[in-house]
């Protein structure tokens, strides 16, 4: 049993919302002689793990990075082998989201995915709407490029010669849920990878060279903690912050 006061999170500054970046299962798989897929097949688990401990924990809502625009460019077993694990996850997680008053969302071009998948997507976010618990969206075949222009596009079909941010956030993907808080990537790489480009653009930024499949509940403590430990000033000066918001000594 864990009794380390690590593990004590100050309850009080929890993310509301926690973008993720699952990088690094290919490594995972390499460190240890297996095929990449094996560590898709341990990062699904590691996710699992994850919305349970964000649940836990108070976070309120989960937008994970499972399949960008760009990943079409992986071999094609590859590819093949992750969409064959989304569908999976779809019924079976789904389930699984659904019993514990959980909502799953998917955010992306859904046209290239199969018939099956898409059937999957619907019967996951149709079984799960009306729960009140943690948001889950799962992006999948996403830009963030991509989702601007779609709200872009939304915006001149419906007539506008004009837009303001309000208008186009509007029309985002994520427009249903709170901008994120904290931004998390695993795997070592210090980028963006054309994840979530307009909704960051104030998330605090935290990356860690631990694999995604190993990213557990001790490594989410880590990353919550160094988040309440940032000032988000917002553009403004320190003092211009209520006390409770100040984190400077
Ligand atoms: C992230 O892990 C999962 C997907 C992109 C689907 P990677 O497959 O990118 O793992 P690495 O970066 O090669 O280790
Ligand atoms: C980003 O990871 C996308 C997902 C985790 C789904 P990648 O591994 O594809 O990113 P790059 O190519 O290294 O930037
Ligand atoms: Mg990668």
């Amino acid at each position: 049993m864990k009794s380390s006061t690590q593990t004590v999170l100050e309850h009080t500054r929890i993310p509301r919302h926690i973008a993720v970046i699952m990088d690094g299962n290919g490594r995972w798989a390499k460190k240890r002689l297996l095929p990449r897929v094996m560590g898709h097949k341990r990062g699904l688990n590691a996710l699992e793990n994850m919305v349970k401990r964000c649940a836990e924990s108070g976070v309120q809502y989960l937008t994970v990075f499972a399949f960008s625009t760009e990943n079409w460019r992986r071999p094609e077993d590859e590819v093949s082998f992750l969409m064959g694990l989304f569908l999976q996850a779809l019924q079976k997680q789904g389930q699984r989201l659904h019993e514990n008053n959980m909502r799953v969302k998917i955010i992306g071009n859904r046209s290239r995915f199969s018939k099956a998948i898409q059937q999957g997507i619907a019967a996951a976010e149709t079984l799960t709407a009306g729960n009140t618990g943690l948001t889950l969206t799962v992006a999948a075949d996403y830009g963030g490029r991509w989702d601007i222009l779609q709200a872009v596009n939304k915006l001149i079909s419906g007539g506008a010669a004009e837009a303001t941010e309000a208008d186009l956030a509007r029309h985002l993907m994520l427009s249903e849920a709170p901008e994120p808080d904290l931004f998390i990537r695993t795997g070592g790489e210090t980028r963006i990878s054309n994840f979530l480009l307009w909704q960051m653009a104030y998330a605090e930024l935290y990356f860690t060279d631990t694999l995604w499949p190993d990213f557990d509940d001790a490594a989410l403590d880590a990353a919550i903690r160094s988040f309440q430990t940032r000032e988000r000033r917002f553009g403004r000066t320190s003092e211009q912050l209520p006390p409770e918001q100040q984190r400077s000594e």
